[in-house]
This record gives structure tokens, sequence and C-alpha cells, in this order.
């Protein structure tokens, strides 16, 4: 059965299936073409109780920015949560949020259904957080316009992830962040390099047209332990 994710958002048509843009070309796509995900976004607007279909208000103590109102949010998620009988992992996009790295893709793509709240605005209404308790997720520290396309990233990681969206010759297995090594660290990639063997003087390095499919895997995992620990010694853990 298809992984489903809902989306709830002032901002459907971000999440267009036709569209060719985002989610609507390449891996996700494919995965969707396949049968293996599939994915709705739901107007938040048309939960809202009130006549204009306002979804925000102003916030309590002043300043500046609206608020997404609880009704609407409260609303939406359980209408959309009967769509299915299968219970869904509540996810809310948001920069206080932990940050998705790749186990935590991981843990999301294994379960059955998700549920993404995309806010807008200043922030929603921190009741509706509490009463609902997402887990609140964050892309890094940086503040984009809504959480549509964070939620879209989101989706992209997860997509895939699911087994059959990847061709043969294509392998999540070899992703940076993805387990490698005895260890089983999570490494930035090596370097790639195709034809042409000369491009502007510059050659490849020889291991590559060497045949030696050991020596191959092993300089690549040295160049992904070399990457790691000087971009990102962070990735590595403390030096013993
Ligand atoms: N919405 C706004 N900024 C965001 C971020 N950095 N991560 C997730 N959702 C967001």
């Amino acid at each position: 059965m298809a992984m489903r994710i809902d989306i709830l958002t002032t901002f459907p048509e971000m999440f267009g299936v036709e569209s060719p843009a985002a989610l609507g070309l390449s891996i996700p796509a494919r995965a969707r073409s396949r049968g293996l995900i599939e994915w709705h976004a739901t107007n938040l607007r048309a939960f809202a109780d009130n006549k204009h279909r306002k979804t925000d208000d102003r916030p309590f103590g002043g300043g500046p920015g609206m608020v997404m109102m609880c009704q609407p949010v409260w609303d939406a998620v359980h209408a959309v949560e009967a769509m299915d009988p299968r219970p869904a992992t509540r996810v809310l996009m948001t920069p206080q949020g932990v940050p998705l790295t790749q186990p935590l893709v991981e843990d999301l793509a294994r379960r059955p259904r998700l549920l993404i709240i995309a806010g807008h605005y200043e922030g929603i209404d921190e009741r509706v957080i509490e009463a609902l308790s997402p887990m609140e997720v964050s892309l890094g520290d940086y503040v984009l316009s809504g959480g549509e396309l964070a939620a879209m990233v989101l989706i992209d990681a997860v997509a895939r992830l699911i087994p059959g969206a990847l061709g043969d010759d294509e392998s999540a297995g070899n992703d940076s962040f993805s387990a490698v090594g005895p260890g089983g660290e999570r490494l930035l990639d090596c370097p790639h390099f195709t034809r042409p063997k000369d491009w502007m003087g510059r050659g490849v390095p020889e291991v590559l047209l060497s045949g030696d499919h050991a020596k191959v895997a092993a300089w690549r995992l040295e160049q992904m332990r070399a990457r790691t620990r000087s971009r990102r010694p962070d990735l590595l853990g403390p030096t013993p």
C-alpha cells in the first residue's frame, strides 16, 4: 500500500501533482506514479468557521505579523486524519523544530502515513500545537516564508527512500549521510567523475580508471572520511 502524506496548507497549489515543479518531476514523481507514495494538499481555509475563511489573526500582546488560529488547524487535522484508517504521524514544519537529518528521514520513511502542517505568518497559536503534539521539524537555522517548501524538502527526502523509488543504477546507500563503513559512520559523499578523462587539462584520479573494484571502494571510503574530517568534523563526533 502506498505511503500517504497529507499536507495542510493555505497554499495547496504549491503541491499540484500535475505541476512540473518540485515534486512533479524526478524521483518523487516517479515514486508516486509507481504507486509507492501519494500526497494530498488540503486547504486550511476550507476549515475556517468564519465567513471570510480567515485562518489567521493578530497576535495577543501586539507586534507585527499574524498568527494562525487554533480552530482551522484542529478541525483540518481531524478531518484529514479520518480520510484513512492508518494512524498519521503529525509533523509541524517550523524553525523551532528538531533539525531534519538523514536518520530522521529514514525513520519517517518507515511510517505508513504522515500529516504535515505547513505554517505561515508569524507562527501557529501555541495551544493547538500543544493539543496536537506534532513532531516539530526544522530544515535549518534560517527562516523560510512558510512551511510549504520545507514540507516539499521532507517529502522529497522521504520519497527516495521508499523501496522501489530509485532505479537499479541509483542507490540511496551511497548518498552523503547514509550509514557506511564498518562502524556505520555517516559521512559526506566522495567526489565523482565522468567522461572525458581530460577536461581543460584536468585529469581524473588514476585509481578510478584501474578497474580494480576493491581499490576504488577503498579510495572512495577514504575520500569520504577526508571530506567529512575537513568540511564537517561535527559529523564524526568527539575525537578520542
Ligand atoms: N518554516 C519557516 N522556516 C522553516 C525552517 N527553517 N524549517 C522548517 N520550517 C520552516
